[in-house]
C-alpha cells in the first residue's frame, strides 16, 4: 500500500512541470481456472481495486528517468535501449517493454516517469502485469503507436517472459487491460476471446486473504508444471495419434479415463487437473450468470483440492487458510495465482464478513506464527489513462 501518489512522487523526485499524463493499471484475482492459460484453456478472472498508477511526462532529450514508491533510488536508461541483460532490479519491467516497443517506434524523445502501486508484490494479483500494462499503455500513447488488444497484451507478456524471465501465461495481462467493472473476465485462451461475466452474488464479499509465505519454489515449481504438461501432452498424443491434440484443454475426461491406467500417473494427475478445470470455469460462468452463489462457493473448494492434490501447487499455510474457511461459513475460497505461497480467495456471507476477517487472522497467527493480511476486494475496471481533473 501507499499512500503518495505517481503525480507528487514525479514532482517530488524530478521538479515540477508541465501536467503529467496519468495511467492506471489494477492487479487481479483469478476467481477460478487456474494454470489453465499456458494449456490454452478458460480462465474467469477479475481485475481488482488495487491499482499500480504511472505519472509520466516526456523529456527533449533521449533519457528515462523512472521511480517508484515500492523501490529506492532512480533508474536512468538511455533511448534506443541497447539489447541488454536483465539486472534484476525493478525497472527490468521498463526496460522489457522498450525493448518490445523499439520493434515499433524509434523514440524520439525520452521521458520521466513515477510509479505508485497499491497490488502487493508477490502475493500472486500480478503486481508485474499491472505495472507493464500500465507502462505500456502509457507509452504507446506517449509515442503514438496503435496495438490492438491482443497484440497489446501479447507484448507485454513478451516483455515479462523475454526480458525478465518470468514465463508466465497470459491471463494476467489480459484481466488488467481488458477487465471490466462489476464483471469477471472469461477467456478462452486457444482462441484469444473473451467475454464478460457480471458478477452479482447476492449479499456475498470476496476476500483475499494473503498468507504472506513466499517461496523461491514458486519460479521453479510453475516452469516444472508446465514441463510435465508438455510431457502429458506429448504422451497423449503418442498414445491418441487420431486425435490430433493441439492442448490438454481439448481432452476430456472420459478420454482420459480410458488411458488413465496405462498413462504415467503423475502425468495423468496434471492432465486431469487441467480439464476438470476447465469444466469448472465453464459451471462457474453458468452459476455466476444464475446468480448462484452456493455453486460458485462448491466450485471454488473443487479447485483448491485439485490444485492441491492433482497438480500439487498448494502449501500447509494455504490449506490451513482454505480449510478454516470450510469449518467457518465460507461459501468457497480456494488459492490464487500459481500456488507454492500467495493468497487465498474466499467468498463469504457480507454479514459474516468483519467476524471472519478476525477469526481467521487470529487461527492464522495461532497456527502458523505469521500475520495473514486481509483485504476486501471487488471486481473492477481494466487500465486506463486519467484525464487530470479526474478523481484518482
Ligand atoms: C501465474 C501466471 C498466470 C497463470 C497462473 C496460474 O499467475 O502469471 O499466467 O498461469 O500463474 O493460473
Amino acid at each position: 500500500m501507499t499512500s503518495i501518489s505517481s503525480a507528487e512522487l514525479l514532482i517530488t523526485t524530478f521538479g515540477s512541470g508541465p501536467a503529467p499524463q496519468i495511467t492506471k493499471a489494477p492487479g487481479r484475482v483469478n476467481l477460478i481456472g487456474e494454470h489453465t492459460d499456458y494449456n490454452d484453456g478458460y480462465v474467469l478472472p477479475f481485475a481488482i481495486d488495487r491499482t499500480t498508477e504511472i505519472a509520466l511526462r516526456p523529456r527533449s532529450d533521449r533519457t528515462v528517468h523512472a521511480c517508484s514508491t515500492a523501490f529506492r533510488g532512480v533508474a536512468e536508461l538511455e533511448l534506443p535501449i541497447a539489447e541488454s541483460t536483465p539486472t534484476g532490479e525493478w525497472h527490468d519491467y521498463l526496460i522489457g517493454i522498450l525493448l518490445e516497443l523499439s520493434h515499433h517506434v524509434e523514440f524520439p524523445h525520452g521521458f520521466d516517469v513515477a510509479i505508485s502501486s497499491s497490488v502487493p508484490l508477490r502475493a500472486g494479483l500480478s503486481s508485474s502485469a499491472a505495472l507493464e500494462v500500465a507502462l505500456a499503455l502509457a507509452l504507446t500513447r506517449l509515442y503514438g503507436i496503435g496495438l490492438d488488444d491482443v497484440e497489446f497484451v501479447r507484448l507485454c507478456q513478451r516483455a515479462e517472459v523475454e526480458f525478465v524471465g518470468t514465463s508466465c501465461g497470459i491471463m494476467d495481462q489480459y484481466a488488467s487491460l481488458l477487465a471490466q467493472d462489476g464483471s469477471a473476465l472469461l477467456l478462452d485462451v486457444a482462441t484469444m476471446t473473451h467475454r464478460h461475466v457480471p458478477i452479482d452474488l447476492e449479499d456475498t464479499s470476496f476476500l483475499v486473504v494473503d498468507s504472506t509465505v513466499r517461496r523461491e519454489l514458486s519460479h521453479s515449481g510453475y516452469n516444472e508444471r508446465r514441463r510435465e504438461c508438455q510431457e502429458a501432452l506429448n504422451w497423449l498424443r503418442d498414445t491418441l495419434p487420431e486425435r490430433r491434440l493441439r492442448s490438454l484443454s481439448e481432452l476430456t475426461m472420459r478420454e482420459l479415463d480410458d488411458v488413465k491406467y496405462r498413462m504415467p500417473e503423475l502425468l495423468c494427475r496434471r492432465a486431469a487437473h487441467v480439464v476438470s478445470e476447465n469444466e469448472r470455469v465453464r459451471r462457474t460462468t453458468e452459476a455466476l450468470v444464475n446468480g448462484e452463489a452456493s455453486t460458485v462457493g462448491e466450485l471454488l473448494y473443487a479447485s483448491h483440492a485439485s490444485l492441491r492434490d492433482q497438480y500439487e501447487v498448494s502449501t500447509p499455510e494455504l490449506d490451513f487458510l482454505v480449510e478454516w474457511g470450510a469449518r467457518n461459513g465460507a461459501l468457497g475460497a480456494r488459492l490464487v495465482g500459481g500456488g507454492f505461497g500467495g493468497t487465498t480467495l474466499h467468498l463469504v456471507s457480507s454479514y459474516e464478513k468483519r467476524r471472519y476477517v478476525e477469526g481467521i487472522v487470529d487461527a492464522y497467527k495461532r497456527e502458523t506464527g505469521k500475520r495473514a493480511d486481509v483485504w476486501g476486494v471487488r471486481p473492477s475496471p481494466g487500465a486506463r489513462q486519467l484525464n487530470e481533473e479526474e478523481d484518482r
